[in-house]
Protein backbone atom coordinates (compact mmCIF):
# COMPACT_ATOMS: atom_id res chain seq x y z
CA UNK A 1 0.00 0.00 0.00
CA UNK A 2 0.90 3.85 -0.84
CA UNK A 3 -0.03 6.75 -0.53
CA UNK A 4 1.10 10.21 -1.70
CA UNK A 5 2.33 12.85 0.94
CA UNK A 6 3.53 16.49 -0.47
CA UNK A 7 4.58 14.18 -4.21
CA UNK A 8 6.57 11.60 -2.16
CA UNK A 9 5.47 7.75 -2.25
CA UNK A 10 5.11 6.41 1.17
CA UNK A 11 5.56 3.06 1.45
CA UNK A 12 4.64 2.08 5.52
CA UNK A 13 6.19 -0.97 6.88
CA UNK A 14 5.41 -4.35 6.21
CA UNK A 15 2.90 -4.67 9.69
CA UNK A 16 2.66 -0.88 9.76
CA UNK A 17 -1.17 -0.90 8.47
CA UNK A 18 -1.87 -3.43 11.69
CA UNK A 19 -0.02 -1.33 13.79
CA UNK A 20 -1.97 1.89 12.00
CA UNK A 21 -4.96 0.30 12.58
CA UNK A 22 -4.64 -0.67 16.38
CA UNK A 23 -3.45 3.27 16.98
CA UNK A 24 -6.47 4.35 15.66
CA UNK A 25 -9.31 1.79 17.30
CA UNK A 26 -7.14 2.32 20.73
CA UNK A 27 -7.36 6.38 20.27
CA UNK A 28 -10.92 6.46 19.13
CA UNK A 29 -11.55 3.90 22.66
CA UNK A 30 -9.19 6.85 24.61
CA UNK A 31 -10.52 10.11 23.43
CA UNK A 32 -13.74 11.65 24.95
CA UNK A 33 -16.15 10.45 22.76
CA UNK A 34 -16.68 14.40 21.31
CA UNK A 35 -13.07 14.35 20.35
CA UNK A 36 -13.24 11.61 17.74
CA UNK A 37 -12.27 12.67 14.30
CA UNK A 38 -15.93 11.62 12.23
CA UNK A 39 -17.44 15.46 13.48
CA UNK A 40 -17.64 17.33 10.86
CA UNK A 41 -20.24 19.35 10.88
CA UNK A 42 -21.88 21.84 13.83
CA UNK A 43 -25.08 22.08 14.90
CA UNK A 44 -27.33 24.68 16.12
CA UNK A 45 -30.93 24.48 17.35
CA UNK A 46 -32.77 27.85 18.76
CA UNK A 47 -36.26 28.67 19.06
CA UNK A 48 -35.87 31.80 16.72
CA UNK A 49 -34.15 32.24 13.04
CA UNK A 50 -32.25 35.05 14.15
CA UNK A 51 -30.88 33.60 17.01
CA UNK A 52 -29.45 30.65 14.83
CA UNK A 53 -27.72 33.03 12.40
CA UNK A 54 -26.62 34.86 15.11
CA UNK A 55 -24.49 31.68 16.29
CA UNK A 56 -23.63 30.64 12.85
CA UNK A 57 -22.39 34.14 12.27
CA UNK A 58 -19.84 33.54 15.33
CA UNK A 59 -18.86 29.88 14.36
CA UNK A 60 -18.09 31.25 10.94
CA UNK A 61 -15.69 34.20 12.27
CA UNK A 62 -13.45 31.69 14.52
CA UNK A 63 -16.08 31.72 17.41
CA UNK A 64 -16.57 28.39 19.49
CA UNK A 65 -19.46 26.61 20.72
CA UNK A 66 -19.18 28.69 23.79
CA UNK A 67 -19.16 32.69 21.73
CA UNK A 68 -21.54 30.65 20.08
CA UNK A 69 -23.45 30.56 23.13
CA UNK A 70 -23.41 33.87 24.01
CA UNK A 71 -24.25 35.24 21.09
CA UNK A 72 -27.28 32.81 20.76
CA UNK A 73 -27.92 34.41 24.49
CA UNK A 74 -27.82 37.82 23.48
CA UNK A 75 -29.97 37.79 20.07
CA UNK A 76 -32.38 35.80 21.96
CA UNK A 77 -32.64 38.66 24.51
CA UNK A 78 -33.73 40.82 21.53
CA UNK A 79 -35.85 38.73 19.51
CA UNK A 80 -37.75 36.87 22.10
CA UNK A 81 -37.82 39.46 24.48
CA UNK A 82 -41.08 37.61 26.51
CA UNK A 83 -39.13 34.69 27.14
CA UNK A 84 -35.10 35.71 28.37
CA UNK A 85 -33.51 38.26 28.37
CA UNK A 86 -30.18 40.47 30.02
CA UNK A 87 -33.23 41.31 33.04
CA UNK A 88 -32.56 37.53 33.73
CA UNK A 89 -31.00 33.93 34.23
CA UNK A 90 -30.20 30.85 33.43
CA UNK A 91 -27.86 27.78 33.21
CA UNK A 92 -25.76 26.62 30.36
CA UNK A 93 -24.52 23.16 30.33
CA UNK A 94 -20.88 23.31 29.06
CA UNK A 95 -19.07 20.45 27.36
CA UNK A 96 -15.37 21.21 26.68
CA UNK A 97 -14.40 18.66 24.01
CA UNK A 98 -10.28 18.78 24.45
CA UNK A 99 -10.28 18.35 28.26
CA UNK A 100 -13.68 16.58 28.18
CA UNK A 101 -14.42 19.00 31.01
CA UNK A 102 -18.38 19.26 31.57
CA UNK A 103 -19.61 21.93 34.08
CA UNK A 104 -22.94 23.90 34.51
CA UNK A 105 -22.63 27.51 34.61
CA UNK A 106 -24.94 28.31 36.71
CA UNK A 107 -26.53 32.55 36.29
CA UNK A 108 -30.05 32.09 38.38
CA UNK A 109 -31.08 35.09 39.82
CA UNK A 110 -30.87 34.97 43.27
CA UNK A 111 -33.47 36.89 45.89
CA UNK A 112 -32.03 40.44 46.66
CA UNK A 113 -30.57 41.10 50.27
CA UNK A 114 -33.74 43.07 51.41
CA UNK A 115 -36.08 39.81 50.77
CA UNK A 116 -37.62 38.28 53.49
CA UNK A 117 -39.52 34.85 53.69
CA UNK A 118 -42.88 36.26 53.84
CA UNK A 119 -42.44 39.56 51.93
CA UNK A 120 -45.50 38.07 49.64
CA UNK A 121 -47.91 37.34 52.01
CA UNK A 122 -51.01 39.78 53.27
CA UNK A 123 -51.53 40.64 57.37
CA UNK A 124 -53.44 37.95 57.57
CA UNK A 125 -51.07 35.19 56.01
CA UNK A 126 -52.63 35.45 52.75
CA UNK A 127 -49.76 34.68 49.05
CA UNK A 128 -50.89 37.96 47.63
CA UNK A 129 -50.19 36.48 44.03
CA UNK A 130 -49.77 39.59 41.79
CA UNK A 131 -46.97 40.81 44.02
CA UNK A 132 -44.04 38.26 43.55
CA UNK A 133 -45.55 38.33 39.00
CA UNK A 134 -45.82 41.78 38.00
CA UNK A 135 -44.01 44.71 38.95
CA UNK A 136 -40.54 45.04 40.54
CA UNK A 137 -41.21 43.57 43.53
CA UNK A 138 -41.29 40.19 41.50
CA UNK A 139 -38.03 40.47 40.20
CA UNK A 140 -34.63 38.36 41.11
CA UNK A 141 -31.30 39.99 40.90
CA UNK A 142 -30.16 39.15 37.15
CA UNK A 143 -27.93 36.48 36.27
CA UNK A 144 -27.65 36.80 32.26
CA UNK A 145 -25.26 39.33 31.46
CA UNK A 146 -22.77 37.97 34.09
CA UNK A 147 -23.19 34.46 32.62
CA UNK A 148 -21.94 35.96 29.24
CA UNK A 149 -19.48 37.79 30.46
CA UNK A 150 -17.93 34.58 32.41
CA UNK A 151 -18.86 32.07 28.98
CA UNK A 152 -16.69 34.71 27.01
CA UNK A 153 -14.31 35.23 29.00
CA UNK A 154 -13.09 31.65 30.55
CA UNK A 155 -14.58 29.59 27.57
CA UNK A 156 -15.10 31.28 24.18
CA UNK A 157 -12.03 32.42 21.76
CA UNK A 158 -13.56 35.40 20.69
CA UNK A 159 -14.01 38.89 23.06
CA UNK A 160 -17.37 39.06 24.32
CA UNK A 161 -18.33 42.16 22.25
CA UNK A 162 -17.60 40.50 19.06
CA UNK A 163 -20.07 37.38 20.58
CA UNK A 164 -22.48 40.39 21.53
CA UNK A 165 -22.36 42.46 18.02
CA UNK A 166 -25.04 40.47 16.38
CA UNK A 167 -27.42 41.35 19.02
CA UNK A 168 -26.76 44.60 19.31
CA UNK A 169 -27.12 44.84 15.56
CA UNK A 170 -30.78 43.52 15.96
CA UNK A 171 -31.48 45.30 18.85
CA UNK A 172 -30.81 48.81 16.79
CA UNK A 173 -31.91 47.90 13.54
CA UNK A 174 -35.16 46.53 14.95
CA UNK A 175 -37.08 43.14 14.68
CA UNK A 176 -40.55 42.58 13.25
CA UNK A 177 -43.07 42.34 16.20
CA UNK A 178 -43.48 38.73 16.25
CA UNK A 179 -46.30 35.97 17.25
CA UNK A 180 -45.05 35.49 20.86
CA UNK A 181 -44.59 39.39 21.09
CA UNK A 182 -48.36 39.68 20.50
CA UNK A 183 -49.01 36.04 23.00
CA UNK A 184 -47.27 37.39 25.49
CA UNK A 185 -48.96 41.38 25.24
CA UNK A 186 -52.29 39.50 25.05
CA UNK A 187 -51.26 38.30 28.44
CA UNK A 188 -49.45 40.56 30.24
CA UNK A 189 -50.95 44.16 28.23
CA UNK A 190 -53.01 44.97 31.83
CA UNK A 191 -49.71 45.03 33.96
CA UNK A 192 -47.87 46.72 30.97
CA UNK A 193 -49.50 49.88 32.17
CA UNK A 194 -47.60 50.15 35.12
CA UNK A 195 -44.47 50.35 33.57
CA UNK A 196 -44.01 53.49 31.23
CA UNK A 197 -40.44 52.84 29.95
CA UNK A 198 -42.69 49.13 28.84
CA UNK A 199 -45.53 50.45 27.15
CA UNK A 200 -43.15 52.85 25.23
CA UNK A 201 -41.89 50.10 23.30
CA UNK A 202 -45.01 47.20 23.47
CA UNK A 203 -47.96 49.70 24.00
CA UNK A 204 -47.69 52.80 22.07
CA UNK A 205 -50.67 54.77 22.62
CA UNK A 206 -52.22 51.80 24.86
CA UNK A 207 -52.59 49.34 22.70
CA UNK A 208 -50.64 46.47 21.80
CA UNK A 209 -48.26 46.71 19.17
CA UNK A 210 -49.32 45.31 15.64
CA UNK A 211 -48.04 42.17 13.73
CA UNK A 212 -45.78 42.98 11.55
CA UNK A 213 -44.59 46.50 13.02
CA UNK A 214 -40.83 47.29 13.50
CA UNK A 215 -39.86 47.56 16.84
CA UNK A 216 -36.45 49.43 17.89
CA UNK A 217 -34.37 48.80 20.90
CA UNK A 218 -32.54 51.84 21.59
CA UNK A 219 -32.23 51.53 25.29
CA UNK A 220 -31.21 47.89 25.34
CA UNK A 221 -28.48 48.08 22.29
CA UNK A 222 -26.50 50.63 24.71
CA UNK A 223 -27.33 48.51 27.52
CA UNK A 224 -25.79 45.66 25.59
CA UNK A 225 -22.77 47.93 24.60
CA UNK A 226 -22.13 49.02 27.88
CA UNK A 227 -21.71 45.20 28.85
CA UNK A 228 -19.84 44.76 25.41
CA UNK A 229 -17.00 47.58 26.66
CA UNK A 230 -17.03 46.69 29.94
CA UNK A 231 -17.86 43.30 30.66
CA UNK A 232 -19.67 41.89 33.70
CA UNK A 233 -19.11 45.37 35.84
CA UNK A 234 -21.15 47.46 32.21
CA UNK A 235 -23.98 45.70 33.88
CA UNK A 236 -23.18 45.18 37.55
CA UNK A 237 -21.93 48.61 38.89
CA UNK A 238 -21.98 51.74 36.84
CA UNK A 239 -24.51 54.06 34.81
CA UNK A 240 -26.60 50.55 33.81
CA UNK A 241 -26.73 49.98 37.51
CA UNK A 242 -27.60 53.11 38.68
CA UNK A 243 -30.43 52.95 36.50
CA UNK A 244 -32.33 49.66 37.34
CA UNK A 245 -31.61 50.75 40.73
CA UNK A 246 -33.32 54.04 40.37
CA UNK A 247 -36.17 52.74 38.09
CA UNK A 248 -36.49 49.61 40.39
CA UNK A 249 -36.78 51.70 44.09
CA UNK A 250 -39.27 54.63 42.75
CA UNK A 251 -41.95 51.76 40.98
CA UNK A 252 -41.54 50.14 44.99
CA UNK A 253 -38.63 47.46 44.32
CA UNK A 254 -35.81 46.72 46.74
CA UNK A 255 -33.47 46.25 45.09
CA UNK A 256 -29.62 48.29 45.79
CA UNK A 257 -26.59 49.20 43.96
CA UNK A 258 -24.70 46.39 46.42
CA UNK A 259 -27.26 43.73 45.35
CA UNK A 260 -25.96 44.08 41.94
CA UNK A 261 -22.18 44.96 42.98
CA UNK A 262 -22.25 41.17 44.64
CA UNK A 263 -23.96 39.04 42.28
CA UNK A 264 -21.75 36.21 41.19
CA UNK A 265 -22.36 32.93 38.73
CA UNK A 266 -21.68 30.05 40.06
CA UNK A 267 -19.84 26.66 38.29
CA UNK A 268 -21.59 23.43 39.29
CA UNK A 269 -20.63 19.85 38.64
CA UNK A 270 -23.64 18.53 36.59
CA UNK A 271 -25.21 15.04 38.07
CA UNK A 272 -24.53 12.60 35.93
CA UNK A 273 -27.02 9.33 36.20
CA UNK A 274 -26.61 6.11 34.25
CA UNK A 275 -29.51 4.81 32.72
CA UNK A 276 -28.49 1.41 30.76
CA UNK A 277 -25.76 1.78 28.37
CA UNK A 278 -26.55 5.87 28.48
CA UNK A 279 -24.94 8.64 30.68
CA UNK A 280 -27.34 11.88 31.45
CA UNK A 281 -25.67 15.02 32.34
CA UNK A 282 -27.92 17.18 33.79
CA UNK A 283 -28.24 20.65 35.28
CA UNK A 284 -27.98 20.16 39.44
CA UNK A 285 -29.90 22.31 41.73
CA UNK A 286 -30.40 25.01 42.28
CA UNK A 287 -32.14 23.12 38.96
CA UNK A 288 -34.25 20.64 40.31
CA UNK A 289 -33.99 18.55 36.87
CA UNK A 290 -31.55 16.34 36.97
CA UNK A 291 -32.58 15.68 40.39
CA UNK A 292 -36.11 13.90 39.60
CA UNK A 293 -35.10 13.22 35.81
CA UNK A 294 -32.35 11.38 37.30
CA UNK A 295 -34.77 9.77 40.26
CA UNK A 296 -37.64 8.78 37.52
CA UNK A 297 -35.22 6.96 35.67
CA UNK A 298 -33.88 5.34 38.74
CA UNK A 299 -37.30 4.48 39.36
CA UNK A 300 -37.81 2.89 35.72
CA UNK A 301 -35.18 1.26 35.51
CA UNK A 302 -36.37 -1.67 37.21
CA UNK A 303 -38.69 -2.51 33.82
CA UNK A 304 -37.80 -3.40 30.62
CA UNK A 305 -40.36 -0.67 28.92
CA UNK A 306 -40.15 -1.54 25.17
CA UNK A 307 -41.34 -4.67 26.34
CA UNK A 308 -44.81 -3.82 28.12
CA UNK A 309 -47.76 -2.71 26.69
CA UNK A 310 -47.46 0.63 26.01
CA UNK A 311 -50.17 2.10 28.10
CA UNK A 312 -48.36 0.18 30.67
CA UNK A 313 -45.34 2.13 30.14
CA UNK A 314 -46.98 5.24 29.95
CA UNK A 315 -48.84 4.79 33.63
CA UNK A 316 -45.23 3.72 35.46
CA UNK A 317 -43.73 6.55 33.80
CA UNK A 318 -46.63 8.92 35.51
CA UNK A 319 -45.97 7.17 38.49
CA UNK A 320 -42.26 7.42 38.60
CA UNK A 321 -42.71 11.56 37.68
CA UNK A 322 -45.31 11.46 40.57
CA UNK A 323 -42.53 10.47 43.36
CA UNK A 324 -39.79 12.33 41.79
CA UNK A 325 -41.74 16.02 41.80
CA UNK A 326 -42.59 14.66 45.47
CA UNK A 327 -39.10 14.60 46.14
CA UNK A 328 -38.58 18.08 44.39
CA UNK A 329 -41.30 19.82 46.24
CA UNK A 330 -40.10 18.29 49.17
CA UNK A 331 -36.03 18.73 49.34
CA UNK A 332 -35.06 20.77 46.82
CA UNK A 333 -33.82 24.62 46.96
CA UNK A 334 -30.50 26.43 46.60
CA UNK A 335 -27.61 24.40 47.65
CA UNK A 336 -25.68 27.58 49.51
CA UNK A 337 -29.18 27.24 51.70
CA UNK A 338 -30.32 24.33 52.71
CA UNK A 339 -28.76 20.82 52.81
CA UNK A 340 -30.13 18.69 50.51
CA UNK A 341 -30.07 14.65 50.36
CA UNK A 342 -29.33 14.44 46.96
CA UNK A 343 -26.99 11.43 47.10
CA UNK A 344 -30.29 9.46 48.52
CA UNK A 345 -32.13 10.68 46.38
CA UNK A 346 -30.34 9.22 43.14
CA UNK A 347 -28.93 6.24 45.26
CA UNK A 348 -30.83 3.30 42.98
CA UNK A 349 -31.92 1.30 46.68
CA UNK A 350 -34.09 4.73 47.45
CA UNK A 351 -35.54 4.11 44.17
CA UNK A 352 -36.01 0.77 45.37
CA UNK A 353 -37.92 1.80 48.03
CA UNK A 354 -40.18 4.25 45.74
CA UNK A 355 -41.01 1.52 43.60
CA UNK A 356 -42.79 -0.80 46.36
CA UNK A 357 -45.57 1.41 45.99
CA UNK A 358 -46.36 1.68 43.20
CA UNK A 359 -48.80 -1.03 41.55
CA UNK A 360 -49.07 -2.17 37.73
CA UNK A 361 -52.76 -2.03 37.74
CA UNK A 362 -53.76 0.87 39.35
CA UNK A 363 -52.27 4.49 40.17
CA UNK A 364 -51.00 5.65 43.59
CA UNK A 365 -53.42 9.02 44.62
CA UNK A 366 -50.65 12.09 45.34
CA UNK A 367 -52.14 12.15 49.11
CA UNK A 368 -51.35 8.22 49.76
CA UNK A 369 -47.51 9.34 49.51
CA UNK A 370 -45.80 10.79 52.54
CA UNK A 371 -45.39 14.54 52.38
CA UNK A 372 -46.52 17.67 51.90
CA UNK A 373 -49.95 18.72 50.70
CA UNK A 374 -50.94 20.74 48.03
CA UNK A 375 -49.99 22.59 44.68
CA UNK A 376 -48.72 22.16 37.08
CA UNK A 377 -48.41 24.73 33.51
CA UNK A 378 -46.13 25.86 31.45
CA UNK A 379 -46.09 27.90 28.08
CA UNK A 380 -43.63 28.75 25.53
CA UNK A 381 -42.06 31.72 26.81
CA UNK A 382 -38.54 30.89 28.57
CA UNK A 383 -35.85 29.82 25.94
CA UNK A 384 -33.43 26.89 25.11
CA UNK A 385 -30.66 26.32 22.63
CA UNK A 386 -28.80 23.61 21.93
CA UNK A 387 -25.56 23.79 19.94
CA UNK A 388 -22.25 21.99 19.04
CA UNK A 389 -19.36 22.78 17.08
CA UNK A 390 -16.87 20.86 14.86
CA UNK A 391 -14.29 20.49 17.64
CA UNK A 392 -17.27 18.62 19.74
CA UNK A 393 -17.69 21.30 22.06
CA UNK A 394 -20.99 21.27 23.28
CA UNK A 395 -23.64 23.99 25.27
CA UNK A 396 -27.11 23.18 26.16
CA UNK A 397 -28.61 26.13 27.44
CA UNK A 398 -31.77 27.51 29.30
CA UNK A 399 -32.62 30.97 30.13
CA UNK A 400 -35.56 32.84 31.21
CA UNK A 401 -37.55 35.63 32.69
CA UNK A 402 -39.73 33.16 33.55
CA UNK A 403 -43.43 33.84 32.79
CA UNK A 404 -44.48 35.83 29.72
CA UNK A 405 -42.42 39.24 29.74
CA UNK A 406 -41.16 38.15 33.13
CA UNK A 407 -42.55 41.57 35.58
CA UNK A 408 -43.07 43.36 32.84
CA UNK A 409 -41.21 45.99 33.95
CA UNK A 410 -38.07 48.38 32.20
CA UNK A 411 -36.51 50.17 35.01
CA UNK A 412 -36.47 53.67 32.68
CA UNK A 413 -32.86 53.96 30.60
CA UNK A 414 -31.95 50.29 30.59
CA UNK A 415 -34.24 48.64 27.51
CA UNK A 416 -34.26 45.73 30.24
CA UNK A 417 -37.25 43.68 31.57
CA UNK A 418 -37.20 42.67 34.50
CA UNK A 419 -37.80 38.59 35.63
CA UNK A 420 -40.50 37.88 38.02
CA UNK A 421 -38.54 34.46 38.85
CA UNK A 422 -39.37 35.40 42.76
CA UNK A 423 -42.52 33.55 42.22
CA UNK A 424 -40.15 30.32 42.05
CA UNK A 425 -39.82 30.40 45.67
CA UNK A 426 -41.82 29.06 47.58
CA UNK A 427 -43.69 31.94 48.91
CA UNK A 428 -45.11 30.01 51.45
CA UNK A 429 -45.51 26.59 52.02
CA UNK A 430 -47.86 23.88 50.47
CA UNK A 431 -49.02 26.90 48.25
CA UNK A 432 -48.57 26.56 44.39
CA UNK A 433 -46.86 28.93 42.73
CA UNK A 434 -47.86 30.21 38.91
CA UNK A 435 -46.93 26.66 38.20
CA UNK A 436 -48.85 25.25 40.65
CA UNK A 437 -45.89 23.99 41.74
CA UNK A 438 -45.75 22.99 45.70
CA UNK A 439 -42.38 23.92 48.05
CA UNK A 440 -41.42 23.77 51.35
CA UNK A 441 -38.77 25.56 53.67
CA UNK A 442 -36.07 24.29 51.09
CA UNK A 443 -37.43 26.55 48.74
CA UNK A 444 -38.32 29.77 51.05
CA UNK A 445 -37.17 33.13 50.33
CA UNK A 446 -34.26 34.47 52.02
CA UNK A 447 -32.12 37.23 51.01
CA UNK A 448 -28.87 36.72 48.76
CA UNK A 449 -30.80 32.69 47.90
CA UNK A 450 -31.55 31.72 44.48
CA UNK A 451 -34.96 30.02 43.50
CA UNK A 452 -35.32 26.13 42.76
CA UNK A 453 -35.79 26.35 39.00
CA UNK A 454 -37.37 22.94 36.67
CA UNK A 455 -34.75 24.50 33.65
CA UNK A 456 -33.23 21.17 32.38
CA UNK A 457 -30.87 21.88 29.99
CA UNK A 458 -29.05 18.10 28.92
CA UNK A 459 -26.74 16.21 27.13
CA UNK A 460 -27.53 12.26 26.56
CA UNK A 461 -23.92 10.28 26.19
CA UNK A 462 -24.03 6.92 24.80
CA UNK A 463 -22.19 4.48 22.23
CA UNK A 464 -24.94 5.57 19.74
CA UNK A 465 -23.40 9.35 20.18
CA UNK A 466 -25.07 12.40 21.91
CA UNK A 467 -28.15 14.32 22.22
CA UNK A 468 -27.95 17.88 23.41
CA UNK A 469 -31.38 19.26 25.00
CA UNK A 470 -33.53 21.50 26.73
CA UNK A 471 -37.11 23.36 26.62
CA UNK A 472 -39.41 25.84 28.07
CA UNK A 473 -42.08 25.01 29.84
CA UNK A 474 -41.84 26.00 33.51
CA UNK A 475 -42.72 22.89 35.27
CA UNK A 476 -43.14 20.94 32.58
CA UNK A 477 -39.74 20.95 31.34
CA UNK A 478 -38.94 18.08 33.44
CA UNK A 479 -41.28 15.66 32.32
CA UNK A 480 -40.70 16.89 28.52
CA UNK A 481 -36.79 15.93 29.15
CA UNK A 482 -37.35 13.24 30.17
CA UNK A 483 -40.01 11.62 27.80
CA UNK A 484 -37.45 13.12 24.96
CA UNK A 485 -34.69 11.18 26.44
CA UNK A 486 -36.36 7.98 26.88
CA UNK A 487 -37.44 8.23 23.60
CA UNK A 488 -33.81 9.01 22.26
CA UNK A 489 -32.51 5.80 24.05
CA UNK A 490 -34.92 4.30 22.71
CA UNK A 491 -33.66 4.85 19.35
CA UNK A 492 -35.81 8.55 18.68
CA UNK A 493 -34.14 10.61 15.92
CA UNK A 494 -33.72 14.91 16.75
CA UNK A 495 -36.92 15.48 14.78
CA UNK A 496 -38.58 12.82 17.03
CA UNK A 497 -37.52 14.16 19.91
CA UNK A 498 -39.74 17.46 19.24
CA UNK A 499 -42.74 16.19 17.46
CA UNK A 500 -42.88 13.72 20.67
CA UNK A 501 -47.18 14.30 21.91
CA UNK A 502 -46.35 15.24 25.81
CA UNK A 503 -47.40 14.31 29.00
CA UNK A 504 -47.09 15.50 32.70
CA UNK A 505 -47.62 14.56 36.28
CA UNK A 506 -46.35 16.66 39.01
CA UNK A 507 -47.23 15.10 42.00
CA UNK A 508 -50.06 18.34 43.03
CA UNK A 509 -52.55 18.45 41.17
CA UNK A 510 -53.06 14.82 40.92
CA UNK A 511 -53.67 14.81 37.20
CA UNK A 512 -52.07 13.71 34.20
CA UNK A 513 -51.85 17.03 31.84
CA UNK A 514 -51.56 15.64 28.18
CA UNK A 515 -50.98 17.45 24.70
CA UNK A 516 -53.85 15.95 21.75
CA UNK A 517 -52.91 12.44 20.95
CA UNK A 518 -50.16 11.68 23.73
CA UNK A 519 -53.00 8.89 24.52
CA UNK A 520 -54.20 6.33 22.04
CA UNK A 521 -58.05 5.99 23.41
CA UNK A 522 -56.79 2.41 24.31
CA UNK A 523 -54.31 4.23 26.44
CA UNK A 524 -56.70 6.16 27.82
CA UNK A 525 -59.29 3.85 28.93
CA UNK A 526 -56.08 1.97 30.58
CA UNK A 527 -54.83 4.62 32.55
CA UNK A 528 -58.44 5.67 33.51
CA UNK A 529 -59.29 2.05 34.70
CA UNK A 530 -55.91 2.60 36.76
CA UNK A 531 -57.51 5.58 38.10
CA UNK A 532 -55.47 8.38 36.43
CA UNK A 533 -57.37 11.43 35.98
CA UNK A 534 -56.15 12.84 32.43
CA UNK A 535 -57.11 15.94 31.71
CA UNK A 536 -56.47 17.62 28.07
CA UNK A 537 -54.40 21.14 27.82
CA UNK A 538 -55.74 23.41 25.86
CA UNK A 539 -52.68 24.29 24.50
CA UNK A 540 -49.55 22.52 23.62
CA UNK A 541 -46.46 22.81 25.52
CA UNK A 542 -43.07 22.86 25.62
CA UNK A 543 -40.51 24.91 22.81
CA UNK A 544 -37.74 21.95 22.53
CA UNK A 545 -34.09 22.10 20.82
CA UNK A 546 -32.38 19.26 19.98
CA UNK A 547 -29.26 18.59 18.33
CA UNK A 548 -27.74 15.37 18.14
CA UNK A 549 -24.41 13.40 16.77
CA UNK A 550 -24.24 10.08 15.65
CA UNK A 551 -21.13 8.32 16.56
CA UNK A 552 -21.10 5.60 14.03
CA UNK A 553 -21.93 7.96 10.64
CA UNK A 554 -20.35 10.87 12.18
CA UNK A 555 -24.02 12.73 11.09
CA UNK A 556 -25.14 16.00 12.65
CA UNK A 557 -28.94 16.29 13.48
CA UNK A 558 -30.93 19.56 14.40
CA UNK A 559 -34.30 19.39 14.87
CA UNK A 560 -36.89 22.62 16.71
CA UNK A 561 -40.21 22.16 18.30
CA UNK A 562 -42.88 21.97 15.32
CA UNK A 563 -44.85 23.62 17.94
CA UNK A 564 -42.82 27.18 18.25
CA UNK A 565 -40.90 29.18 15.24
CA UNK A 566 -37.66 28.21 15.80
CA UNK A 567 -34.66 27.24 13.49
CA UNK A 568 -31.50 25.08 12.96
CA UNK A 569 -28.61 24.40 11.23
CA UNK A 570 -25.92 21.71 10.28
CA UNK A 571 -23.31 22.48 8.12
O1 LIG B 1 -36.86 28.34 36.30
C1 LIG B 1 -37.98 27.89 36.13
O2 LIG B 1 -38.31 26.76 36.42
C2 LIG B 1 -39.04 28.78 35.50
N1 LIG B 1 -38.74 30.15 35.77
C3 LIG B 1 -39.13 28.49 34.03
C4 LIG B 1 -40.27 29.26 33.43
C5 LIG B 1 -40.71 28.73 32.14
O3 LIG B 1 -40.21 27.77 31.60
C6 LIG B 1 -41.86 29.46 31.54
N2 LIG B 1 -42.18 28.90 30.26
N3 LIG B 1 -43.06 28.38 29.87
Amino acid sequence: MSRSRNGVAVRPARYGFFFLALLICICAWALPASAQPELTQSGIATAHPLATRAGEEILAAGGNAFDAAVAISAALAVVEPYASGLGGGGFWLLHEAETGRQVLIDGREVAPAAATRDMYLDAQGKPQAGLSVSGPLAAGIPGEPAALAHLAKNYGRLPLATSLAPAIRYAEQGIEVSRGIGMGLMFRAEAARNSPAFSAIYMPGGKPVEAGATLRFRDLARTLRKLAADGHDGFYRGSVARRMVTGVQAAGGIWTRDDLAAYKVVEREPIRVQYRDATLVMAPPPSSGGVVIGDSLNILRAWDLGKLQSVERKHLTVEAMRRAYRDRAMYLGDPAFVSMPIERLLNPWYADGQRTSIRLDRATPSDDLPGIAPAAGGGTNTTHFSVLDKAGNRVAGTLSINTWFGAVFIPPGTGVILNNEMDDFSAKAGTPNSFELLGADANAIAPGKRMLSSMSPSFIESPRGVAILGTPGGSRIISMVLLSALAWMDGADAREMVSLKRYHHQYYPDVVVHEEGAFTVEEKTGLEARGHKLELSPRSFGNMQVVTWDRKTGRVDAASDPRGGGEVTVY
